[in-house]
């Protein structure tokens, strides 16, 4: 399983320092073959050398460095030894208004680059109530542009509606997308949307689950390790 927790724009610079001095021993506990990915915001992105969790950015603009006002390239996260990158969450895709074309663009530099890359796909709630065949296209519309035979490549579904409002998708739901996304891309597949310690154990025992991504429930260190730990 990977468990990997996206702060947004929560969490210091010193919160994120006091939460992984936390995080740390008690990874000891989690299983060997679990992996742990931690995405803080990026003024706290550091050179954390652990063999237990790896840091990775929320974003970053495809360019070495440049002129680009507002943004970092990999000049700034090579500084901290980042090679892991979230790509197309739906927060980036519709409140910073990001189009297919430019998470394509983002994905094809960050793979040139050899970065690990956690791609985010996910639908509305309304393309949900359409039914399976609306979300499937719509999720396959979201590979467009898309090397998904790229090998370090991870995908998270996280359902738009099932994000941050408490409402997770049913066992169902994410059994039969995940399996529907198995048959298009076969790369480890995460869930997104309201994960916490109340339904980690029925979603991470779904076939394709591969894992999952998780905003608030991985604020705190304690919740989040209730999903490592669990
Ligand atoms: P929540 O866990 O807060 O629903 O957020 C999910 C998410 O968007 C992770 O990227």
């Amino acid at each position: 399983m990977i468990y990997a927790a996206n702060f947004k724009t929560n969490h210091t610079r010193q919160s994120t320092r006091e939460y992984l001095g936390r995080l740390q021993p008690q990874l000891i506990k989690k299983h060997p073959n679990d992996k742990v990915y931690i995405f803080p915001p990026l003024t706290a992105l550091d050179d954390y050398t652990s063999a237990d969790f790896t840091i990775g950015a929320q974003n970053a603009y495809p360019v070495k460095n440049g002129a680009f006002t507002g943004e970092v390239g990999i000049e700034q996260l090579a500084e901290f030894n980042i090679k892991t990158i979230l790509i197309g969450h739906s927060e980036r895709r519709d409140i910073l208004g990001e189009s297919q074309e430019e998470v394509a663009k983002k994905f094809a530099f960050f793979k040139e680059q050899g970065f690990e890359i956690i791609y985010c796909i996910g639908e509305s709630l309304e393309i949900r109530e359409q039914g399976i065949e609306a979300v499937m296209e719509h999720l396959i519309s979201q590979f467009e542009g898309i090397d998904t035979t790229y090998e370090n490549f991870v995908v998270a579904y996280e359902p738009i509606w099932a994000i941050g409002t408490g409402r997770t998708a049913s066992v169902e739901e994410i059994t039969q997308t995940h399996n529907a996304l198995k048959k298009v891309v076969d790369k480890p597949l995460l869930y997104g949307g309201s994960v916490k310690g109340a339904n980690i154990a029925e979603i991470s025992a779904i076939e394709n689950v591969d894992g999952v991504l998780v905003g608030g429930a991985s604020l705190k260190t304690e919740t989040f390790l209730e999903l490592v730990l669990h």
